[in-house]
């Protein structure tokens, strides 16, 4: 019987589950066995991480947050950090022992779950002659080649209904709420949700703001006996004059904070100017937990089942994508060269500016 490998890297992202909950079933009613490599490709240097998946393992977590399979950074495979006897760390590349493991255990593919480094990893072990298949994994929405990613729909209703609640605080105290909803590259999040929470204002990384442009939007709603503004600040998004440092790449493509939230900063400046009650709230990964939505588990459910086709057509080193309202395939590499950014010409970004909505430009 052929087996297929599946694994989920990189951070989690609502719908993961309903990817595995697909391919297992899928793949299952083709005759084939499934295999879950836990720790992304730890399932293939211990046998302990990896899990034999049969359709009753996965019953019930199409409409659970997270993955079963742990959604895991341990480590570029390439450029593995390894502690040496010495106690030293020494940077390994262990990829020809997860290949010659993958080979021995006579999978026929793996499907890789997984962001763009994950991605990345996956492109690099199918040139090495992994039959690999890639699904796009990424709350942001920010890969260029396919128009939605799942997850970013169930983030964007957590922090529209988190601005929903925090209108009636605001108002009833005439404060300015500034909340940081993630999108490190791409205001995507802010955007979408921004625009469909009432915010006053909106701050994404693609344009960068003039603080004097948030003080005049304030002020002006004061002018018109608005006495609170909702602000939502993307967690990538810096002032023109480069005078906020706010996210940066961390060890291993992690996030940290450098210098404190974008959103603190912006509230400390609108306090100290304006001299408005003002407070900041960082939603952080609330937007990743939770059920997702019906639209991301049925994009989920329509990748998982794409990708076991294109593994039964033995179309690798490919990544499904939705392109006007279909499935198709990309090759990955092709898929994790562009960003999709927020066209500033685009509909939403005037629907944003016709009702009203500063984008701190
Ligand atoms: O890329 C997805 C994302 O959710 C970003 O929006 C955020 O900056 C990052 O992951 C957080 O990752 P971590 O789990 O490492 O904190």
């Amino acid at each position: 019987r052929k087996k297929l490998l599946i694994s989920t890297g990189g951070g989690d992202a609502p719908g993961l589950n309903a990817v595995i909950f697909a391919v297992v079933t899928s793949a299952t009613r083709k005759g084939w066995e499934v295999y879950g490599s836990r720790a992304g490709y730890g399932g293939l240097l211990d046998r302990d991480d990896l899990v034999r998946l049969i359709p009753e393992d996965v019953e019930g977590i199409l409409s659970q947050g997270g993955t079963i399979l742990g959604s895991t950074n341990k480590g570029n495979p390439f450029c593995k950090p390894v502690e040496n006897l010495a106690g030293e760390i020494q940077i390994v590349d262990i990829s020809d022992k997860i290949l010659d493991n993958f080979n021995r255990m006579g999978f026929f593919c793996h499907i890789a779950v997984g962001g763009d480094g994950s991605l990345d990893i996956a492109h690099r072990f199918a040139q090495k002659g992994m039959p690999v298949i890639g699904v796009p994994k990424t709350i942001d929405n920010d890969l260029e080649a396919t128009d939605r990613t799942f997850g970013f729909d169930t983030a964007v209703s957590t922090a529209t209904d988190a601005l929903d609640k925090l209108h009636s605080t605001a108002k009833s105290h005439d404060r300015v709420m500034v909340v940081e909803v993630m999108g490190r590259d791409s205001g995507w999040i802010a955007l979408y949700s921004g625009i469909s929470g009432g915010a006053d204002i909106i701050l994404i990384p693609e344009i960068p703001f003039k603080i004097e442009s948030i003080y005049a939007k304030i002020s002006d709603n004061e002018l018109h006996n608005k006495h609170y503004s909702i602000v939502v600040v993307a967690e990538g998004a810096r002032a023109e004059d480069g005078e906020v440092i706010s996210k940066g790449q961390g060890e291993m493509g992690r996030s940290e904070v450098i210098l404190g939230g974008v959103g603190e900063w912006v509230a400390d400046q609108i306090r100290q100017r304006l001299k408005k009650d003002t407070r900041s709230l960082v939603l952080g990964h609330l937007q990743r937990g939770g059920s997702p939505t019906t639209f991301d588990r049925l994009l989920a459910l329509r990748f998982g089942t794409a990708a076991v086709r294109l593994a039964e057509q033995g179309v690798f080193d490919h990544m499904v994508a939705l392109a006007s309202s279909t499935m198709t395939a990309v090759p990955i590499a092709e898929a994790i060269r562009h960003r999709k950014k927020v066209d500033l010409e685009s509909d939403k970004v005037r629907t944003a500016r016709d009702i009203g909505i500063c984008l701190g430009d």
